[in-house]
C-alpha cells in the first residue's frame, strides 16, 4: 500500500484541485494518511494570495528536511499558485523537494511522481502563465481532471464544490491570482451539468460553483449565451440536488437576471459573497477594482429589493498602499451601514509582480494595519450579533455537517446526543443537540440563542399525540 498525505491552503478553487488530485492519485493505489512522517508522498497545494501563506508552505517543507534526508526515497511535492508563482525557486529554498506542479498542470502529478520514483530526478510542470497558447493548455488540463472526484476529500460527503471558470482577467492591482490561474474562462455548460449529475449521483445534496468572478460566467457558442443565471435554472433540474451556492461574486456583474434567478429558484442559497475591499472611491480606483462605493451600495439596493432574505457577505482590505486614516473609516463606515452576514478582513500583503507593487509604496506601518483590522473586526463583530438576534425564536431549514468542532472534542464517538452542526440556505452556522442519524438531513431547527458567530437551537420535532404514547410498553 502506498501512502499520500497532502496539505492545502488557500481558497475553495485549491479544495477542488486537491479532491481531484487524491481522486487521480487513489487510481494508482494510494491511501490517504494524516501523518505526513508515514507518507510516501507528500504533497502541499499551496497559495500565493498573500505572504503569510507562502511563509507556511516554507515553514512546513522546512520541517521536513531532516525526514527527506533519512528517507531519500519519500517524495515531497508543491502545488498550486505558489509554485506557479516561484517556479525554480522553490528548489532553491527547499532543494529536497522532487516536484512542482502548478494549478493548470495537476492532471500530469501522478505520471510526475512515477518519473521521480524511476529516477528521472525533480520534475516540474508549470503552466504558461498568460502567454499566448495558456487558454488552451490550461482548458485541456481541466477537461481530463475536473470529472474526477473523491467523496473523502468533500467538506461532508453530501457537499461539493464544482468549477464553472478558470482564472481571472480581472487584474486587481493588489492581486497576484490572474498570473498564477491564467486568463478566465467559463466551462462548457455541457460539462458542468454532467459532472453535477455525477455528483447528485453519489448522494450530493449541495453544490457550491466556484470561479474567481463566478457571476462574470458566460459561455458563448454560436447562436447562445450561458450566463450563470441559465445554469442555474438548468442545474435546478436536476433530482436529488437540493441547495446551490456559488462563490464568489464581482460586485460589478450583479446582474438582475441572476438575482431574479435567486428569489424564484427555491434550491438557490440566498447568500452572496460579493467582496467591495474598500469604503473608500480613491482606493477602489487605486485597486483598479472598476467600481465606486455609490455603485456598491447601489448593488446592495437591488439585491435587497429583490431577495429581502439575502445574507451578504463581503472582504476589505486594510492598509493598502497610502490608505489614510480617513479613508479607512470609510471602510468602517461601509461596514456599519451595509449590514454583512461576515467580512472576511485582510491587511494588505504586497505581491512582487503585481500593478501595485509596481506602482505604489507598502507605506501603511504594519501595526496601523493590524489596528485597523482590529478596528474592522470589532464594528462587524457587533453588527452580525444584532443581525444573528433577528433569528431568535424563528425556525430555519439546516443542512446537517456533522459534528460541532466543540464535540468533535469532547466527546468522540461516545454517548448517542451530540452538538451538531450545519447551514441554513442563508449560510448562517447552527449548532443544536441531535444524533448522527440526522447527520446529511435537512431538519428545521428552532433558533433559541446565538453568539455572532452561530445560531443555537433545537431540533423541531412532530409531537407524537397520545396514540403513540399509548404503545409504549
Ligand atoms: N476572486 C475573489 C477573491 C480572491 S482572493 C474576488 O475577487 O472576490 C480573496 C481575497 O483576498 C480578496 O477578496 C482580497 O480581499 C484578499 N486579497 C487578495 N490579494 C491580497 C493582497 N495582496 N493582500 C491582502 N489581501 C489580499
Ligand atoms: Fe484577484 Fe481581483 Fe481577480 Fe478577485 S477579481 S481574483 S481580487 S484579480
Ligand atoms: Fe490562493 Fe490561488 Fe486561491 S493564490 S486564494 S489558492 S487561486
Amino acid at each position: 500500500m502506498k501512502r499520500l498525505y497532502i496539505e492545502t491552503v488557500g481558497c475553495q478553487m485549491n479544495m477542488l484541485d486537491s479532491e481531484m488530485v487524491v481522486a487521480s492519485l487513489r487510481k494508482e493505489g494510494y491511501q490517504l494518511t494524516s501523518d505526513p512522517l508515514q507518507a510516501d508522498v507528500v504533497l502541499f497545494n499551496t497559495c500565493s494570495v498573500r505572504q503569510h501563506a507562502e511563509d507556511k508552505i516554507y515553514s512546513a517543507l522546512g520541517k521536513l528536511r531532516r525526514h527527506k534526508k533519512q528517507h531519500p526515497e519519500k517524495i515531497i511535492g508543491v502545488l498550486g499558485c505558489m509554485a506557479q508563482n516561484h517556479q525554480r525557486i522553490v528548489f532553491e529554498r527547499a532543494p529536497y523537494v522532487d516536484l512542482i506542479v502548478g494549478p493548470g498542470q495537476l492532471q500530469k502529478v501522478p505520471e510526475l511522481i512515477a518519473k521521480v520514483q524511476a529516477g528521472e530526478g525533480p520534475q516540474e510542470a508549470l503552466s504558461l502563465g498568460r502567454k499566448e497558447g495558456a487558454v488552451e493548455e490550461i482548458k485541456r488540463s481541466h477537461e481530463s481532471f475536473d470529472p474526477l472526484r473523491d467523496p473523502e476529500m468533500r467538506p461532508t460527503p453530501f457537499q461539493a464544490y464544482l468549477r464553472i471558470q478558470i482564472g481571472c482577467d480581472k487584474f486587481c492591482t493588489y492581486c497576484i491570482v490572474p498570473s498564477v490561474r491564467g486568463p478566465e474562462q467559463g466551462r462548457p455548460p455541457q460539462q458542468i451539468l454532467a459532472e453535477a449529475r455525477t455528483l447528485a449521483d453519489q448522494g450530493c445534496l449541495e453544490i457550491t460553483l466556484v470561479g474567481q468572478t463566478v457571476n462574470s460566467y458566460r459561455y458563448r457558442e454560436p447562436g447562445r449565451t450561458t450566463r450563470l443565471s441559465d445554469l442555474l435554472y438548468q442545474l435546478h433540474e436536476i433530482d436529488g440536488l437540493q441547495r446551490l451556492k456559488f462563490v464568489t461574486n464581482y460586485p460589478k456583474d450583479m446582474t438582475d437576471d441572476l438575482l431574479q434567478a435567486m428569489r424564484d429558484l427555491p434550491k438557490v442559497s440566498h447568500y452572496l459573497h460579493v467582496p467591495v475591499q474598500s469604503g473608500s472611491n480613491r482606493m477602489l480606483e487605486r485597486m483598479k477594482r472598476g467600481y465606486t462605493v455609490e455603485d456598491y451600495r447601489e448593488m446592495l439596493g437591488r439585491i435587497r429589493d429583490t431577495v429581502p432574505d439575502a445574507a451578504i457577505s463581503s472582504d476589505f482590505i486594510v492598509g493598502f498602499c497610502g490608505e489614510t486614516e480617513a479613508e479607512f473609516e470609510q471602510s468602517a463606515n461601509l461596514v456599519r451601514e451595509s449590514r454583512f452576514k461576515n467580512c472576511f478582513i485582510f491587511k494588505y500583503s504586497e505581491r512582487p509582480g503585481t500593478k501595485g507593487a509596481e506602482l505604489y509604496q507598502d507605506d501603511v506601518p504594519y501595526d496601523v494595519k493590524q489596528r485597523r483590522n482590529n478596528d474592522l473586526l470589532a464594528i462587524q463583530t457587533e453588527i452580525a450579533d444584532e443581525e444573528n438576534q433577528r433569528f431568535l425564536g424563528q425556525t430555519v431549514e439546516v443542512l446537517v455537517e456533522g459534528p460541532s468542532k466543540r464535540a468533535a472534542k469532547q466527546y468522540d464517538d461516545e454517548g448517542p446526543m451530540l452538538q451538531l452542526t450545519g447551514r441554513t440556505m442563508g449560510d448562517h452556522i447552527v449548532v443544536f443537540q441531535g444524533n448522527r442519524r440526522q447527520i446529511g438531513q435537512i431538519l428545521p431547527v428552532a433558533i433559541f440563542d446565538c453568539t455572532p458567530f452561530t445560531l443555537i437551537g433545537e431540533v423541531v420535532t412532530v409531537h407524537a399525540g397520545p396514540e403513540l404514547l399509548a404503545l409504549r410498553p
